[in-house]
Formats: C-alpha cells, sequence, structure tokens
C-alpha cells in the first residue's frame, strides 16, 4: 500500500515539476523517497554547482539551510523553497558575523576562507568558500605564504592542514559539527575489531584521531565515489548512517558497516515526500537572503565554482 501511495506521489510530483518548471535538488543525507524525485543529487560541492546552472523557475533544496541560502544567492530572480521550515544545520551557526569581523581585524595579513556550512552574511565577508570535496584545491590557490583565516569547524580545518601544510587560523577555536563529532576514536576501534579487514572511509567534519585512522577521508561525494571505485569489499562508514544504505544502493556487492549507528544528521532528514509535495504546490517556504548580503556572498561562492 505504501509503495502505491508513494509511486502516486512521485508521479505528481514528477508532474508538477513540470507545470512549474521547478527542479529539486538533494544533498546525499537526505532521505532515499527524497533522493529518487530529485534533479540532482550530491554533496555540497556537486549541488552547488547544481544551483548556479539551474535553468528553471523553482528550486526546491532538499538540505538544511546553508544550503537553501547558497541557493537563493546564486538564483536571486527565481524561487527557492525549502520543504521544511527549521533544517537547520548547527554548525553553520557557530560563526557569527561579528566574531568573523573581529578575528579579520585581529589577522590583517590573513586572506578568509569558509566551510560552505556558513550562513550567507558570514560568507558576505569572506574571500572564498570550500566544500569538503574542494578545500585542498581551493586552500592552496589561496593566501600565497600568508596564513588562511578559516571557520567553524575546527576538525575540517585540522584536514586541511594537514592536506595542504597551510598556516591555518580556526575561529572559533572549537566549532565542530554535532553529528560527525560523536563518532569517537574508540567507536572506530571497536568497529575494526569486529570488521579487522574492513577499509575505513570517514568525512573531515570527524574529529582528528579518527581522521588519523582512516584509508579514505573526504566529502560525502567522494566516499560514495571512493567505495564504488576501491578493489575493498568491506567498508567502516563514519558519516550518515544513511550514507552507508545510499552506498548499498550504489555498490550492491560490497559491505557497508555504519561506524556508529548514532551518527544521523536529524536536520537532513527532515524533508519527506508528502513535505516535497506540499512545498511546490503551496510554494511555502521561500528562502530569500537581502540583496545586498547576496551580491556579497556570491562573490566568495563563484570564486570558488571558478577555483575547482
Ligand atoms: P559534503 O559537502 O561532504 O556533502 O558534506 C556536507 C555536510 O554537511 C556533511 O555534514
Ligand atoms: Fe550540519 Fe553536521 Fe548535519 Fe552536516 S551533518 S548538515 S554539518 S549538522
Amino acid at each position: 500500500m505504501q509503495n502505491i501511495i508513494d509511486k502516486g506521489r512521485i508521479e505528481r510530483i514528477e508532474k508538477l515539476k513540470r507545470e512549474k518548471n521547478a527542479i529539486i535538488l538533494a544533498h546525499n543525507y537526505e532521505r532515499a523517497e527524497v533522493r529518487a524525485v530529485a534533479d540532482a543529487v550530491g554533496g555540497s560541492s556537486g549541488l552547488t554547482e547544481a544551483a548556479s546552472e539551474a535553468g528553471a523557475d523553482m528550486i526546491i533544496v532538499c538540505g538544511v539551510d546553508f544550503m537553501t541560502e547558497m541557493a537563493a544567492v546564486l538564483n536571486p530572480d527565481k524561487k527557492v523553497l525549502s520543504p521544511v521550515r527549521n533544517a537547520v544545520c548547527p554548525l553553520a551557526r557557530q560563526l557569527s558575523r561579528e566574531e568573523l569581523n573581529e578575528a579579520k581585524k585581529e589577522n590583517p595579513g590573513a586572506e578568509v576562507l569558509l566551510y560552505m556550512n556558513s550562513l550567507a552574511n558570514t560568507i558576505a565577508l569572506a574571500d572564498c568558500v570550500c566544500t569538503a570535496a574542494n578545500a585542498f584545491q581551493v586552500a592552496e590557490m589561496m593566501g600565497g605564504d600568508s596564513p588562511l583565516l578559516f571557520g567553524p569547524d575546527h576538525c575540517v580545518s585540522y584536514y586541511i592542514r594537514k592536506g595542504t601544510g597551510k598556516e591555518i587560523i580556526t575561529v572559533p577555536e572549537r566549532g565542530f559539527c554535532p553529528v560527525h563529532y560523536k563518532i569517537s576514536l574508540a567507536d572506530l576501534m571497536k568497529a575494526k575489531e569486529m570488521h579487522p579487514g574492513a577499509k575505513v572511509v570517514a568525512h573531515p567534519e570527524c574529529r582528528p584521531e579518527v581522521q588519523d585512522h582512516t584509508d579514505y577521508l573526504g566529502s560525502t561525494g567522494g566516499i560514495v565515489r571512493f567505495c564504488k571505485e576501491s578493489e575493498g569489499q568491506e567498508f567502516l562508514v563514519a558519516a550518515d548512517v544513511g550514507l552507508s544504505s545510499m552506498l548499498r544502493n550504489e555498490a550492491p556487492d560490497k559491505t557497508f558497516y555504519p561506524v556508529s549507528e548514532a551518527t544521523i544528521c536529524a536536520r537532513m532528514k527532515m524533508p519527506t515526500l508528502a513535505k516535497v509535495e506540499e512545498a511546490i504546490v503551496t510554494e511555502k517556504f521561500r528562502v530569500t537572503v537581502p540583496r545586498e548580503i547576496a551580491d556579497a556572498a556570491r562573490i566568495p561562492i563563484e570564486r570558488m565554482l571558478g577555483l575547482s
């Protein structure tokens, strides 16, 4: 019964998309039912590229708030909708405009690189943004020998420093993603004991000590690519549990174990198929960014797009 209802809803959504010239963008951490109706599924990097090339009149972003804002910044004259009101990424709230301004004053020689998981009013003060997918590439092209001011995730900062050798000042000092940060080294060691032959893949929002015990470290899109292309047959996944189930579909001949079953980004799971349909019909919840902020935030986002 559930499948029949869902199939009908999927057909209605597809019809509405055609009628309203709408597209749906969905992050890799979204529910499978939502990814099924998406025109583009990917990590933050892929979704930014898709949003920058969108020819549609309406863009429904199934992801968290900084992703919807990014789409609105890149498409100021289009209707950008979120299927839910409060899909807040707690990491993106950990660096305020005021704190970044203060850090800029204290470090006048540093270029500002922000993790994409930041709100538009903060991104508006940055020289460039990056995602886990392009962090090394972007960091290497910035700043020459002078230090980079980077925020808000100190684990991603560790990842960039280790991968590029760049001098990085992190602001705030201890910003973190509460979902990935929950995975401890003890969790990983226990999982490795249970599956000694498995390769370990992790997202750079994981703690530094977890990052140091991996076979592959990268963005959600990078993890999918690595697992598909690797000769390994078993993988321990230090990321949202949804990524493990997505990987099972993408590589059905391989085995995937989440390092911790408790690693779930609840905000990413808020959009459902019913909410997506409601959003296209009612055109709620429209996301806009004040023109002045959007114009300033577009510069570092487009710089990233140009570099990567
Ligand atoms: P990606 O950029 O790797 O998709 O990650 C975004 C994110 O918020 C994961 O927590
Ligand atoms: Fe934000 Fe973490 Fe959820 Fe990613 S997993 S959206 S960083 S809370």
